[in-house]
């Protein structure tokens, strides 16, 4: 099979490579040809890990990926077109952008020669790929092209796996003929045994958001729930976990902390809430995660401000919006260290992979090569990401360096009394 994806982001690339594994031919289109030419030489643009061992694999030894920086003379031998280009938040509005999709829409339309499937990929708002349909066939014959919707539910940091070994595919489809032709690109994962959910492109798109939305309202509630049990001097992780074990509520996503970021959970939950808005019809309870999350970076900052006297210097550890990552889209850790700056603190910040998309973020915070040079005669240490490099540090080694002993373990990875125990005023997130 012949594939064409449109858009080499987290999740155009990880298709592409994935798709490659299974043995298909890929060609990956983007119009950033800086990125592009990163490509062609093998780099990934992005840190994502396992990314560079298969594009090299792909590019080189099995020569099943390529690169253009446009669908010129892509088509004529593409069996199916992903549209895996952004769908950001518009500036200043909850709605989703839509502007790229419509984008790459125009130029499938200026392009299609022989039958194509063309499927969105990228997470777009229920009507957007019937919309892509209308675009394309005010050019072309509805013959030679299906719509299809074929949401991804990769995590940015195990990506590759999420792809190779998902929970489920969701493949929203009108006719028989394009459920066939995306069943059987899917045969390898079918094969082993993946839930293959068949359903209406409608349903298909709305899957992603409810998904997404869902995920997001469990980590607002826990959130909230943390900052009673600050209060009450109650333990949320012991909460959590407690709950977690009910097979009803789940494990996952109840991990008290600094609130949800990230390029996909702030910008869904808004076109979400947005959408369904257009529709007449009001998503409360989003509403008000949305709303809860929001107030989340204000919540925490002054809580760090009102235990760190005016002027000092903070050590920020941590500013992609979750480990393994280098995307600091939405970064919490990001939103918090700028809040600080602004009230006047001097931010002494690390990361293991982030930094260069931290310093385009906010150049006015320092950035240091390792956790211990960012602790160097600060007078507090705030923890924003769980990287794992993190979860080890050597507190006595710390302790010789730092100005004050004050720890914000904001994503509770240590036992506050451990850190006590060394001196540490510790203050954790939700006990
Ligand atoms: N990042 C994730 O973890 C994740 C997971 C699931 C779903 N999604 C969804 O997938 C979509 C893509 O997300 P991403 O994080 O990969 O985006 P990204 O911003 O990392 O990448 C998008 C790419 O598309 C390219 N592009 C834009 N317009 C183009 C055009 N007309 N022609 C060619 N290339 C074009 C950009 O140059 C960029 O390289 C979004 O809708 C997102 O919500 C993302």
């Amino acid at each position: 099979m012949n594939l064409t994806i449109v858009g080499t982001g987290y999740v155009g690339l990880v298709t592409g490579v994935c798709f490659a594994e299974f043995g298909y031919s890929v060609k990956c289109i983007d119009k950033d040809s800086k990125r592009l030419e990163k490509l062609k030489s093998g780099k990934c643009p992005f840190y994502e890990p396992g990314m560079d061992e298969l594009l090299d694999k792909h590019i080189n030894k099995t020569k099943l990926i390529s690169f253009d920086y446009t669908l010129q003379n892509n088509l004529n031998n593409s069996d199916i077109v992903f549209i895996t280009v952004g769908t950001p938040t518009r500036r200043l509005e909850d709605e989703a952008d839509l502007s790229f999709v419509w984008q790459v829409a125009e130029e499938i339309a200026e392009n299609i020669n022989k039958y194509c499937l063309v499927v969105t990929k990228s997470t777009v708002p229920v009507g957007t790929t019937r919309e892509v349909k209308k675009i394309i066939s005010n050019k072309v014959d509805e013959k030679l092209f299906d719509v299809v919707s074929n949401p991804e539910f990769l995590r940015e940091g195990s990506a590759i796996d999420d792809f190779i070994r998902p929970d489920r595919v969701v493949i929203g489809t009108e006719n028989k003929k394009s459920e066939t032709i995306m069943k059987n690109l899917y045969r390898p994962l079918f094969l082993k045994e993946t839930p293959i959910v068949s359903t209406s492109i409608e349903t298909s798109e709305i899957i992603k958001y409810a998904s997404n939305s869902f995920l997001a309202t469990k980590i607002a509630f826990i959130n909230e729930v943390a900052d009673l049990c600050e209060v009450v001097g109650a333990d949320v992780q012991q909460v959590a976990h407690a709950m977690g074990i009910d097979k009803r509520i789940g494990s996952k996503f109840l991990n008290a902390g600094p609130g949800f970021g990230g390029s996909c959970f702030p910008k869904d939950v808004k076109a979400f809430s947005s959408t369904a808005k257009k529709k007449n019809v009001e998503l409360l309870i989003i509403n008000a995660v949305n709303k809860s999350n929001q107030e989340r970076i204000k919540k925490i900052s002054d809580k760090i401000i009102s235990n760190i006297k005016k002027n000092s210097t903070i050590c920020f550890l941590g500013l992609s919006f979750k480990p393994n990552t280098d995307d600091v889209r939405d970064s919490t850790s990001i939103k918090i260290a700028s809040k600080l700056f602004e009230k006047g603190y001097k931010l002494q910040c690390y990361d293991p992979e982030a930094m260069k998309n931290a310093k385009n973020e906010n150049s006015n915070l320092f950035f240091f090569s390792s956790a211990y040079e960012a602790c160097e005669g600060a007078s507090a240490i705030i923890i924003g990401t769980e990287w794992n490099e993190f979860r080890a540090l050597n507190f006595n080694k710390i302790s010789k360096i730092l100005k004050e002993k004050i720890i914000f373990d904001l994503r509770n990875i240590y036992i506050p009394e451990d850190l006590k125990k060394l001196g540490f005023e510790y203050y954790g997130t939700g006990k």
